[in-house]
C-alpha cells in the first residue's frame, strides 16, 4: 500500500515523470470553489437519504465550509503531491475533521465530480461573459447614436463600394455580438444538466437522489445516461466554439481599428490611454491593444481546435486525456474576456474625424451605384444598361482625374443625352446614405432609430 488516496493495491511509489505528467493542481485549482460546492450538495444528499449518518454529513459540511473559506481567503495550501483539486480538497477536509471525511466520496467518483465542477465553472464564465458583452454592445450603440449620420466609405474587397455611416458600421458589430451572446446562452441551456451521481461510469448501487443534487446546484435536471455524463465534453466545445466565433468578430473590428488609426486612413484616433510608442521611431503611435485583441483570437480558436483533437478518438467512458480540457478553456475564456474589455475601452476612447471620413467616402466613385439607380428611376433604363452607362461616365471622370460630382452635365450627356440636372441630387455622399432607407439600410434615420432601440435595451442591464 502506498500513501496515495488510491494506493491500496500499489506496492511502490510512482515515478517522478508520471507525477509530472499527471499533476493538474497547478491549473485545476481554479475549480476549488466549484468542487466544494459540488461536495456540499453531494453530502447534503448523502445525509438526507441516510447513506451517511446525519452526524457525519453535518461534520463533513462543516469542514467543507472551512475549506471554502480557506480557498476564498487564499489561505488554502495546494499540494502537487495530491494530484488534482478533488484530492486536495478531500485531503484538507480529512485534516480538518478526521476520518468522517472518508465518507464524502461514497457513491461518487472523480469522473462525475470533475464533470460537475467544470460545468459549474463554464456556466459561471458564460454568465460573466454575457455581462461583459452587453457592456461592449452598450459602448458601440452609444457611439452609433452619435455617429448615425457620419458618412464614411463602405468597402467591399477593401475597395470603396458605397458610402455608409459610422453608426451603421458600429451597429453591425452590435448585431454580431447579439448572436454571440445567443450562442453562449444556447450552450448554457444545454450544459445545465447535472452529471453528479453518474459515479465512475455506470451509476451507483447506493440509493442516491440525483434530482436533489441537481436542484441544489442550480441545474435543470440530472443527466440521463451515466456513460455520457462522464465522457462528454461537448459543453466545453460548444462554449469554446461560441467563444471562438466571438473572438473572430472582435478580431475583425480590431483590424478595422488598426486600419482606421493609420495616417493613411485617419478615420479615428485613440488617445494616449490606448496608444503605445516605438523605442526607435519617435513619431509612432501604435494601436497595440487592437493588434493584441486581433492576435489573441488565435488562442481562443486554438483552444477549440485543440480540444476537438483531444476528444475525437476517445472511446467511452472517461480517459485521462480529458484532463486536457481545462487549461485551454481557462485561457480561452480569460483571453476573450480581456479582449472584450480592450475593445470596449477603445470604442469609448476613440475620437472620430468626421471630415476625413466624409472626404474618403467620396473617393473611388462611391456614388456610382446612386447614379445607376437614378438612370433606372428617372430614365427607366434597365439596371444592366444603367450599369453600363454609369461605367462609361466613371471612366470619363477617371480620365479627367475628377469625381463624379465634378463632371459637367454636358460631359455626362456625351454618354447618355437624356441625363438632366436632377442627377446632381444623387451624386453626393450625404444624399447617397440618406436614400438608403430600405429596412436595415444605412440611412441616418434608420441608424438613429436602431441605435436607440439597442441603447434602451442595454442601458439599464
Ligand atoms: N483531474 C482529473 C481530470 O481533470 C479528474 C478526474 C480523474 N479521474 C480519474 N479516473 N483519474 O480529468
Amino acid at each position: 500500500m502506498t500513501s496515495k488516496i488510491w494506493g491500496g493495491r500499489f506496492k511502490s511509489a510512482t515515478d517522478a515523470v508520471l507525477e509530472a505528467i499527471n499533476v493538474s493542481i497547478d491549473f485545476d485549482k481554479r475549480l476549488g470553489l466549484q468542487d466544494v460546492r459540488g461536495s456540499l450538495a453531494h453530502v447534503a444528499m448523502l445525509g438526507e437519504t441516510g447513506i451517511v449518518s446525519r452526524d457525519d454529513a453535518a461534520k463533513i459540511a462543516d469542514g467543507l465550509e472551512r475549506v471554502k473559506a480557506e480557498i476564498e481567503n487564499e489561505r488554502f495550501h495546494f499540494s502537487r503531491a495530491l494530484e488534482d483539486i478533488h484530492m486536495n480538497v478531500e485531503s484538507r477536509l480529512a485534516e480538518l475533521i478526521g476520518p468522517a471525511a472518508g465518507r464524502l466520496h461514497t457513491a461518487r467518483s472523480r469522473n462525475d465530480q470533475v464533470a460537475t465542477d467544470f460545468r459549474l465553472y463554464i456556466r459561471d464564465q458564460i454568465d460573466a461573459l454575457d455581462v461583459e458583452l452587453a457592456d461592449l454592445q452598450l459602448a458601440l450603440a452609444t457611439r452609433a447614436r452619435d455617429e448615425a449620420a457620419s458618412v464614411m466609405p463602405g468597402f467591399t474587397h477593401l475597395q470603396s463600394a458605397q458610402p455608409v455611416t459610422l453608426g451603421h458600421h458600429l451597429l453591425a458589430y452590435v448585431e454580431m455580438i447579439a448572436r454571440d451572446r445567443g450562442r453562449l446562452r444556447d450552450a448554457r441551456a444545454r450544459l445545465n444538466e447535472c452529471p453528479l451521481g453518474a459515479a465512475a461510469l455506470a451509476g451507483t448501487s447506493f440509493p442516491i437522489d440525483r434530482a436533489m443534487t441537481a436542484h441544489a446546484l442550480g441545474f435543470d435536471r440530472p443527466t440521463a445516461n451515466s456513460l455520457d455524463s462522464v465522457s462528454d465534453r461537448d459543453f466545453v466545445l460548444e462554449t469554446l466554439s461560441a467563444a471562438a466565433i466571438c473572438a473572430t468578430h472582435l478580431s475583425r473590428f480590431a483590424e478595422e481599428i488598426v486600419l482606421w488609426t493609420t495616417p493613411q486612413f485617419g478615420f479615428i484616433a485613440l488617445s494616449d490611454k490606448f496608444t503605445t510608442g516605438s523605442s526607435i521611431m519617435p513619431q509612432k503611435r501604435n494601436p497595440d491593444a487592437a493588434e493584441l485583441a486581433r492576435g489573441k483570437s488565435g488562442r481562443v480558436i486554438g483552444a477549440l481546435v485543440a480540444l476537438l483533437v483531444v476528444m475525437k478518438g476517445l472511446p467511452l467512458a472517461y480517459s485521462k486525456d480529458m484532463q486536457e480540457d481545462k487549461e485551454g478553456a481557462f485561457d480561452a475564456l480569460d483571453t476573450l474576456s480581456l479582449c472584450i474589455a480592450a475593445i470596449a475601452g477603445m470604442v469609448r476612447d476613440m475620437r472620430v474625424d468626421r471630415a476625413r471620413m466624409k472626404a474618403a467616402a467620396g473617393a473611388g466613385y462611391a456614388t456610382a451605384t446612386d447614379l445607376a439607380d437614378w438612370l433606372v428611376r428617372a430614365l427607366s433604363l434597365p439596371f444592366r444598361e444603367a450599369h453600363h452607362v454609369t461605367g462609361r461616365i466613371v471612366a470619363l471622370a477617371e480620365a479627367r482625374g475628377v469625381g463624379l460630382e465634378d463632371l459637367t452635365l454636358e460631359e455626362m450627356r456625351s454618354v447618355e443625352p437624356r441625363i438632366n440636372a436632377d442627377v446632381c441630387d444623387v451624386l453626393g455622399v450625404e444624399k447617397s446614405v440618406q436614400s438608403r432607407r430600405s429596412f436595415g439600410g444605412t440611412a441616418p434615420d434608420n441608424v438613429r432609430a436602431a441605435a436607440q432601440v439597442w441603447f434602451d435595451r442595454l442601458k439599464d442591464k
